[in-house]
Parts: C-alpha cells; structure tokens; sequence
C-alpha cells in the first residue's frame, strides 16, 4: 500500500512571515488527517521559520530545488545538508519552471538526485511534457527520458523511495488540469518505465504524485485514479483553506 503524500509548492511566495501565518493557519485545519503525508515547500529563506512552527504537528518540510555538492564556492547555492538542517525531509528536483528558466537539464536532476539520496532527502522529481510534445504525440518519449535520465545509476533499493511528480507543463498555473484519465494513463506508464528499469516492486512502491492546476473541486476525480497518489499543488496551496480541502481529498 503506497502511502498518499500532498506537497504545497509555495514557489517564489511568502515572506517568512506570511510563511508562518499560512503554516499556523494550517495546523488545526489539518489537526485530524491521518494516513497521509503532507509537505510544505516554502522558499529557502522561510525554512527554518516555517519548520519551527510545524515542528511536532503533522505536516512536514520540503525544499524546492538544492544544488549537487556537499559545499564551497559555488554563490547562490544551497546544499542537502543545509536542507536537512533546516528541517527538511524533502526537495523537489527538476520542476518545469526550473528546466525553463534556470537550465535545469536530465543530466543535473540526475546529480541533485544522487546528492538528495546521499544525504537523506526523500527526493520529489518532476517529470512532465509541454503542450507542443503533448500535440506532436511525444508524452510518452518525454516523460521516459525525463524518468530514465533521472534514476540514471540509482539503484533499486533507493529508486523505490523517490517520489515522482507528474507534471504536464501545459496544466500548471494555467487552470489546465489533465483530465483524470489523461493523468492515469502517464502514471501507469511511469510504472512501467520504472518496471522496465528496476523491477515490478519498484513499479509498484513509487509514490506518484499529480500536479498541474489541481484544485477543491477536481482533486477527488484525480486522487481516486489507481496510479496517482497524491498532488503537487502550486497555486492552490497559497491558501490555508484550498490547500486543507485538497489534503482532505486524499
Ligand atoms: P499550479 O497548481 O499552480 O498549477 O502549479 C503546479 C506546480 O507547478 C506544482 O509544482
């Protein structure tokens, strides 16, 4: 049984300030879910604020990008060690808005997830084609070099511990969501790759996470597909309220 993991990914929002305000605001809604792992990914500088204001609750600290080496001269960088240190049990490797503006290639997710896995991170690494690939029927081609370039040199034992996130490029912060089946279909090809490139255990136990305009009011139809496990929400995890609502759909 794969346990269900909802990720808030605050990108470039929210002073440490509103970071705790948000984080305070969700405790008590969230007081009572069980069963599901829940993930705040605030920006790097509201890590440690946040972190000591859900320290004990149920919700847990995630960053949203690290950099491979463990330290030195490399500015602007941050390393997993800092991460962990912060409070953080996981980062996200690889997200779209990353692979576009800041040169984020299949060869550098694959570094971050090594360092990730070296240093005890539970890596969340994005996979997802944009709206010409989905057009010019490539989705599969590209989700597979995505997928196969990042666990290139992982094995398996670690592989079954990385979370994916699905994320056609088209649907994020567009109110563009896949369509459940849509959605179904490339999680049960990401199984298939991770099949192929390990076993069907590995198949099996990798959590799968959707994201792409999930909100209150479509994430039930997403989350009861047999192959997604949860969601990586962007937009509707800036409000306390929005985001407690989609936790609960899981
Ligand atoms: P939106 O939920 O705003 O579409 O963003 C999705 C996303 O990129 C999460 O990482």
């Amino acid at each position: 049984m794969r346990r269900p993991i909802v990720a808030g990914n605050w990108k470039m929002n929210k002073t440490s300030a509103e970071a705790v305000k948000l984080a305070e605001e969700l405790k008590p809604l969230l007081a009572d879910v069980k069963g599901v792992d829940i993930v705040l990914c605030p920006p790097f500088t509201s890590l440690e604020a946040t972190y000591k204001t859900i320290r004990g609750a149920n919700l847990l600290l995630g960053a949203q990008d690290m950099f491979w080496e463990e330290s030195g001269a490399y500015t602007g960088e941050i390393s997993a060690k800092m991460l962990l240190t912060s409070g953080c049990k996981y980062v996200i490797l690889g997200h779209s808005e990353r692979r576009t503006y800041f040169g984020e290639t299949n060869q550098t997710v694959n570094k971050k997830l090594k360092a990730a896995l070296r240093a005890g991170l539970v890596p969340i690494v994005c996979v997802g084609e944009r709206r010409e690939e989905r057009e010019a029927g490539v989705t599969q081609q590209i989700v597979e070099d995505h997928v196969a370039g990042a666990f290139e040199g992982i094995r398996a034992e670690q592989a079954s511990e990385v979370v994916i996130a699905y994320e056609p490029v088209w649907a994020i912060g567009t109110g563009l969501t896949a369509t459940p089946e849509q959605a179904q279909q490339v999680h049960a090809f990401i199984r298939q790759i991770l099949t192929k490139l390990y076993n069907s255990n590995v198949g099996q136990q990798v959590r799968i996470q959707y994201g792409g305009s999930i909100k209150p009011d479509n994430a039930t139809a997403l989350f009861s597909q047999p192959d997604i496990d949860g969601g990586l929400v962007g937009g509707a995890s800036l409000t306390a309220s929005s985001f407690a609502e989609i936790v609960k759909s899981v």
